[in-house]
């Protein structure tokens, strides 16, 4: 047999270096499809099925009411809509660069509020965080996530939000007062890495590629209490 080329081997390590970095970005489209746009499909849904429940008791609804519902649904879709013009566009979220964390997470929770009706209390510290775009985007994703969460399984009355710089790191706490859950283990059968649950697999993975660190505490009837700590921009 021939030997390859010079070279050959090299371009080889190149491919599967490309091949990883494709692998990686892949993973990326998924978890933002998966936290953007799905997430706010699945509230459109939510208030659509509750719609719906009413109609089928026979409750009437009262103009008010159903004012209240289109404006909710038309936030829900003009948002989801924007979320795939812009993977269309750069694969990801407007404006990021330019706008702080904080505007960003305040952002979030105003559109949050709006179309699911929660309510979210966001506590934030004095001096501003210092950010990378990477960290920007991978903590509005998990806040993105865990507020959905909260939403669609936790029937939480309230949301928490806290955002303080704490030494050489950023940290984001989601809390719900909602029904708690038994967090599984991290590996295994029965691991949240199973694949039909992206949503904390996700955050894991967003806050590791950052190099940060990720938390969750939960009980059944205790709440929901996210972590995550991201290092600050040098
Ligand atoms: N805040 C919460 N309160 C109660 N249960 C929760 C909460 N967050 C997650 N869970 C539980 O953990 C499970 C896994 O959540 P995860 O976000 O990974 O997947 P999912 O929300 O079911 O689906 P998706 O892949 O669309 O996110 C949920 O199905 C739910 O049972
Ligand atoms: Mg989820």
């Amino acid at each position: 047999m021939e030997n390859p080329p010079l070279g050959a081997s090299s371009d080889k390590i190149t491919a599967r270096r490309m091949l990883a970095v494709n692998e990686e970005e892949l993973q990326r489209i998924i978890l933002d499809i998966h936290d953007g746009p799905v997430q706010n499909l699945f509230a459109a849904l939510a208030q659509v099925n509750l719609a719906q429940k009413r109609r089928r008791r026979g409750e009437t609804v009262a103009a008010a009411d159903y004012d209240r519902l289109l404006a909710r649904l038309s936030t829900l879709l003009e948002a989801t809509l924007d979320e795939i013009r812009n993977f269309l566009g750069t694969f990801r979220p407007p404006d990021f660069a330019q706008r702080r964390l904080s505007e960003i997470i305040e952002g979030l929770l105003m559109h949050h509020e709006m179309a699911t009706g929660c309510q979210v209390t966001l506590a934030m510290g004095k001096r501003p965080c210092s950010t990378s775009l990477p960290v920007k985007i991978a903590l509005y994703r998990i806040c993105q996530e865990a507020l959905s969460n909260a939403h669609r399984h936790a029937q939480a009355s309230h949301q928490w939000v806290r955002l303080t710089e704490e030494g050489a790191h950023i940290v984001m706490e989601i809390r719900d007062d909602g029904r708690g859950f038994e967090p599984p283990p991290l590996t295994g059968p029965e691991a949240t890495e199973r694949e039909e649950h992206i949503g904390l697999r996700g955050m894991r993975e967003r806050i590791a590629l950052v190099g940060g660190q990720f938390e969750l505490h939960s009980a059944p009837g205790a709440g929901t209490r996210i972590i995550v700590k991201a290092p600050v921009d040098e």
